[in-house]
């Protein structure tokens, strides 16, 4: 318990799976902050400090095998269940280790990439100050590291709930679980009797009701650790700058982008200031943000043209994320609603509408070659960053399936995965070697996956009806579980033929099934 220094142990967290972690997602914001991203065609190693359950871990390890990945937490039950996945999937490119951050093993490598998601606002300032030291010490010359927390001025307003909320519950008797169970009920009968912190704070009183709808064990690792703080940007950035890091830009990858997050009459004030640590600081304050995603380089190689970008990033691909997108597109990113438009966006649609390219290839297109390359590829970001574009590690297919034909599930990763947590209550995320990612999916449609896989098309929904009904899982309208037999195989049905049209045609195309 020492070691763990004030963090919760007697619970174990929930497994998620974070796309942000993906080492395509890090190198793509690198490089259109101009920072080369480290090379990964000739392997790379990846290490995730305080990775819980792993789920980010094991999935990239699966999508990325040629990238060497090694986790470290502290907890020993949350290792155990990293350690299961890593065995069931065969991922003999995954390693994880039952260490705090002080005592990290002598033979692991230096990386390429360091994450750190959902650790640095909940541990001791000492814990903070470990990480930093491993940082320092590990991460390699034009390596990235990804670091996420609670960020200010958006929470704010919600500090004083994980306050309260602490404070009740450690008085309380149990274990975490039971604290946390008992603190919730405190807030809401504190809030429905109208206590004027709720009154003065409707926002605060509202993200009570948010609450209760998490699963207890998230809540318990996010509320009732000793030591929780958020963080402005600019404490973050000075932290790391004592690691010999500096910044180079954030995910999501519209947050890259002050005028996708602030509204327009804010613009010129930024459009003024020329230091990005001080928009980073303004921005949030703008869009009152509450939680960043910020990326961090050692000894940065900067691609200041054009042709040093492309160069440092041409192993990317750009795709459409939705084919048979039209324009006008609109997309509401938070704080402000943007329109995409105009003729280089049509071309564009068009050029990488059925399948996807390399920045290299788009900016050669004949269609676009009246467009200065900068301006060409600033679209491209900018596309990506609205919705309309996405990117992947590699191409992705441009096949469609055969109905006729078997379908094969290729990663051992993805089999066990659809095997033991179909129907489990939650997402889970199918890793893509195409496109160096996890692709969610609900946990019903991972069962009408397996059905599929397993047995074929035949009487497929009365096989996913008797599936559901044996595991106890209802499904729900309205919020309410669906009781009536006809009323539910109905449900089913459609869901059968929504999988068949929609997502089986995109896993198809991500290479998570293929035709036998
Ligand atoms: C909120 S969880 C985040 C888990 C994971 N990154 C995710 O997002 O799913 C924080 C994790 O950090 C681990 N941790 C906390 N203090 C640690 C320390 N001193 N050394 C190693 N791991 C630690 C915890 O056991 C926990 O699994």
């Amino acid at each position: 318990m020492s070691s763990a220094a004030g963090y919760v142990t007697d619970v174990a967290y929930v497994p998620g799976f974070y796309p942000n972690l993906a080492p395509s997602a890090i190198r793509y914001v690198a490089s259109l902050n101009r920072v080369a991203p480290p090379k990964v065609d000739h392997g790379f190693n990846y290490l995730e400090l305080g990775c819980g359950l792993g789920r980010s871990l094991t999935t990239l390890a699966a999508a990325n095998p040629t990238g060497q990945f090694v986790g470290v937490d502290i907890n020993p039950e949350h290792t155990a269940l990293v350690q299961k996945d890593i065995d069931r999937g065969a991922l003999k490119n995954a390693r994880i280790v039952t260490a705090d951050f002080a005592h990290l093993p002598n033979d692991l490598p230096t990386f390429d990439f360091i994450a750190m998601h959902g650790v640095l606002s909940w541990v001791a300032p000492a814990v903070r100050e470990q990480c930093i030291a491993v940082v320092k010490e590990r991460l390699a010359p034009g390596g990235l590291f990804l670091v996420s927390y609670n960020a200010m001025p958006g929470w704010a307003h919600l500090q004083p709930i994980r306050g309260i909320l602490r404070q009740y519950a450690v008085l309380r008797q149990g274990d975490s679980v039971s604290r946390m169970r008992e603190g919730l009920q405190y807030l809401v009968f504190i809030r429905d009797k109208h206590a004027k912190y709720f009154e003065d704070n409707p926002r605060a009183a509202a993200y009570v009701d948010g609450l209760l709808k998490q699963d207890v064990r998230y809540l318990v690792h996010e509320y009732l650790n000793e030591h929780w703080t958020s963080f402005y940007f600019a404490e973050v950035a000075s932290m790391f700058r004592g690691a010999d890091l500096s910044f180079a830009g954030s995910l999501p990858v519209h947050t890259n982008f002050w005028d996708l997050c602030v509204r327009p009459e804010f613009q010129e004030l930024f459009r003024t200031t020329q230091d990005r640590l001080v928009t980073e600081a303004h921005k949030d304050f703008c869009a009152n943000t509450a939680f960043r995603w910020d990326i961090f380089v050692k000894s940065p190689r900067l691609t200041p043209d054009i042709r040093s970008r492309v160069e440092a990033m041409d192993d990317l691909f750009f795709s459409v994320t939705r084919p048979g997108t039209t324009l006008p597109f609109q997309t509401n990113l938070g704080v402000v609603t943007s329109t995409v438009q105009g003729p280089i966006y049509q071309t564009l649609l068009e050029t990488i509408g059925s399948g996807s390219m390399r920045m290299s290839e788009i900016l050669a297109t004949p269609k676009l070659s009246s467009a200065p390359k900068e301006e060409l590829a600033r679209a491209v970001d900018a596309g990506v960053a609205m919705g309309l574009f996405d990117f992947s590690s590699g191409p992705i297919s441009d096949q469609t399936y055969d109905a006729s034909k078997p379908l094969v599930i290729g990663c051992a990763f993805n089999s066990q995965l659809l095997k033991n947590e179909s129907l489990s209550g939650r997402a889970l995320a199918l890793a893509s070697t195409l496109t160096g990612t996890g692709y969610t999916i609900g946990d019903f449609d991972a069962s009408i996956l397996d059905e599929l896989v397993q047995r074929g098309h035949d009487q497929l929904a009365d096989r996913v009806d008797a599936r559901l009904v044996s595991s106890g899982r209802s499904l729900q309208e309205e919020e309410k579980p669906v009781t009536d037999v006809a009323r539910r195989s109905q449900l089913v049905k459609d869901a059968c033929d929504r999988f068949r049209t929609t997502a089986l045609p995109q896993l198809f195309k991500l290479g998570i099934v293929t035709n036998a």
